[in-house]
């Protein structure tokens, strides 16, 4: 939500704002703009809708030269999203423009101050406050950086806000609170952005900034304060991935791209983390063995995606370290006044590391001294640094507004842990998680093939585009499966799909199937210790005397599903708790090529946004 650039250096820096904001647009956004200091003063353009439309206005009209300049994409909070609501907002009579990712809490009571001050506003934005109330704070501090300072000391609510001034045309300044903010460094160029990936063609070098920090960026030169005004150390890190990872590529999609680099996602989450066959997860810092050996209670939070991911983890957790894991919509969390202590270990998970509902669970955690480890997708994002450890995901950039590779990499990162823990704790013998990591060490291969053999699928998608409702049952790790492939489905194409838990129909979601409805089913293995399968088929035999059309995902060799089912689609065989990382491909490939059928935007759609930064 929201995309922010700023740059300061000798490139053409709309062209560097536009590229930077082009990279930005999976967060979600309805409007963008840009400001830059040149001769003739602060230039700014601002366009509600795409970055094209911003984008044909300058083309028509270019801004003057610039050595300095910010850029934003803008997702509707405060007035909906129109040319006046849209950043940079201007301050001091033109001569300052800012602009905000976030939301000013009391807006309200600044926007009444700077009126009765004789302010006059031009939008319905909590952001226009606080760009006029910055103007004053200039005229009476005389520079940026100490005006910025005076003003995150008066606004209340979460930010990250960049702003430039005709007085210092080579400056631009950044704050950030409860918002993420990092720096690009180059040689004779600085960055600045929400995230790398606006500065990554150019840079690879970054630091994140900590909470209520300040940046002061010239072309070359970077400071960084905290909101005290003193000065804060850091530490770089590369991004370990380059700007061709973040292209389409040929692609006709970047979810099409991202479904095709779940094998690479598995691999990467892997990579170096398992040696002679046992796990190794040397990032695990302070939480060593010994602290692993004391905790009595997992708990898991994360939303959406990401949440199915964690009840496949608890499954996992619970049945190879035999320890208590609950799951938590990142959301309701502190809300449930969880029992939580210094001997509970909260896991977080998130692709972006920015969603503030997972963000503001990792905090409740840690105020109440739990033992905090977030399995993420972003370098350097705010709640891999919030946690007291970090399992980096490694599965590379993802666009696509609906997370596909992450999610496998997720499970995967779950799974890892599980084991370690396990063998920490000597719930498992060595063979035993020997047996595991081999099988995690074939995924790759055998996503591949798997992701070779989804012809069928692409059919089905294209044959159902009139489709107007699909329900998805699964069991065990199964059930997670089932709701992410609903998830999936509805937020790209639109078509009302629910995931439910196969033993739940009769209680009540049976009464939904009449003739020509149509159910996915995630079928266990035949191989599942607790005889899931075969409850599995009686289930399926309900719904087809009900006229349902079946379609199955079941493990290659499966024959007891053939008679009932009127489509199966098979995943290569692995063990029980693995197979949500293959089930789950061919529902993602049916939700995208669905959505393609209908002449949908499967990047982009609508009403999400990529990355949840308000609760
Ligand atoms: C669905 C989807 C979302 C995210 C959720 C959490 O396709 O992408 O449900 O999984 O918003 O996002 P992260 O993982 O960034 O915390």
């Amino acid at each position: 939500m929201c995309g922010i650039v700023g740059y300061a250096g000798p490139r053409d820096t709309v062209e560097v704002l536009l590229e930077g904001l082009g990279r930005l647009e999976y967060r979600g956004y309805d409007s963008a703009g840009v400001a830059v200091v040149g001769a003739e003063g602060v230039s700014s353009r601002k366009r509600g809708g795409k970055l094209g439309v911003l984008r044909s206005s300058l083309e028509d009209a270019p801004l003057p030269e610039s050595g300095i300049g910010i850029g934003h994409t803008r997702w509707a909070t405060h007035g909906g999203p129109t040319d006046e609501n849209a950043h940079p907002h201007l301050g001091d009579g033109g001569r300052l423009a800012l602009i905000h990712n976030g939301i000013v809490e009391n807006f309200a009571e600044l926007r009444a101050e700077l009126a009765e001050a004789g302010e006059t506003f031009t939008s319905d934005t909590d952001t226009e406050a606080a760009a006029l109330l910055l103007g004053r704070l200039h005229r009476e501090h005389g520079d940026l950086r100490s005006a910025m300072l005076a003003l995150v000391g008066r606004l209340e609510g979460q930010f990250t806000l960049l702003a430039v001034h005709l007085d210092e045309p080579d400056v631009v300044v950044g704050a950030c609170h409860n918002s993420p903010l990092l720096v690009g460094f180059a040689e004779g160029e600085q960055f600045l952005a929400s995230d790398v990936s606006a500065f990554v063609r150019y840079t690879r070098t970054a630091r994140a900034l900590g909470n209520d920090e300040i940046a002061i960026i010239t072309p070359t030169s970077v400071e960084v304060i905290g909101f005290d005004g003193e000065p804060i150390p850091g530490e770089t890190f590369e991004v370990t991935w380059d700007a061709a990872a973040a292209e389409k590529g040929g692609w006709s999609s970047f979810m099409a791209k991202e479904v095709s680099e779940d094998p690479e996602a598995v691999a990467n989450t892997l990579r170096g983390r398992i040696v002679d066959g046992l796990p190794s997860l040397g990032e695990l810092g302070s939480l060593d063995d010994e602290t692993l050996r004391g905790i009595d209670r997992v708990q898991i939070v994360a939303c959406g995606t990401a949440a199915y991911s964690a009840m496949v983890g608890e499954y996992a957790i619970e049945t190879w370290a035999r320890i208590p894991v609950e799951v938590d919509l990142a959301h309701e969390y502190r809300y449930r006044d969880p029992i939580v202590d210094e001997r509970t270990l909260v896991i977080s998970i998130s692709q972006s590391g920015e969603t503030m509902d997972t963000k503001m669970a990792v905090q409740h955690a840690i105020e109440h001294s739990a033992r905090t480890l977030s399995i993420c997708n972003t370098q350097g994002s705010t709640i891999a640094r919030a946690s007291e450890a970090v399992l980096y995901t490694h599965a590379g950039p993802e666009v696509a507004v609906a997370s596909t590779k992450a999610f496998l990499a997720q499970v995967v990162g779950l799974l890892l842990t599980g084991l370690h823990i396990a063998r920490v704790r000597g719930t498992m013998t060595d063979d035993a998680i020997r047996e595991v990591t081999e099988a995690l060490e074939a995924l790759p291969d055998q996503l591949r093939t798997l992701l070779s053999e989804q012809d069928e699928i692409r059919e089905l998608a294209q044959w159902m585009s009139d489709t107007r409702s699909v329900l998805f049952l699964g069991r065990h790790v199964g059930y997670p499966v089932a709701l992410e492939g609903a998830l999936k489905l509805k937020e790209l194409s639109y078509i009302h799909a629910e995931g439910f838990a196969a033993g739940e129909l009769k209680h009540g979601p049976i009464a939904l199937i009449e003739p020509g409805q149509v159910v996915f089913v995630v079928v266990p293995s035949p191989r599942h210790q607790q005889g899931l399968h075969a409850k599995v088929v009686s289930n399926i035999q309900e719904i087809r005397a009900r006229g349902a059309r079946v379609i199955a995902v079941a493990e290659a060799g499966d024959a007891a599903v053939l008679p009932y089912a009127n489509q199966v689609l098979r995943i290569p065989l692995t063990l029980p708790l693995l197979e949500p990382v293959l089930s789950v491909v061919p529902l993602h490939v049916f939700a995208l090529e669905l959505a393609t059928a209908k002449g949908l935007d499967v990047d982009q759609p609508r009403n999400l946004a990529k990355s949840v930064t308000v609760e």
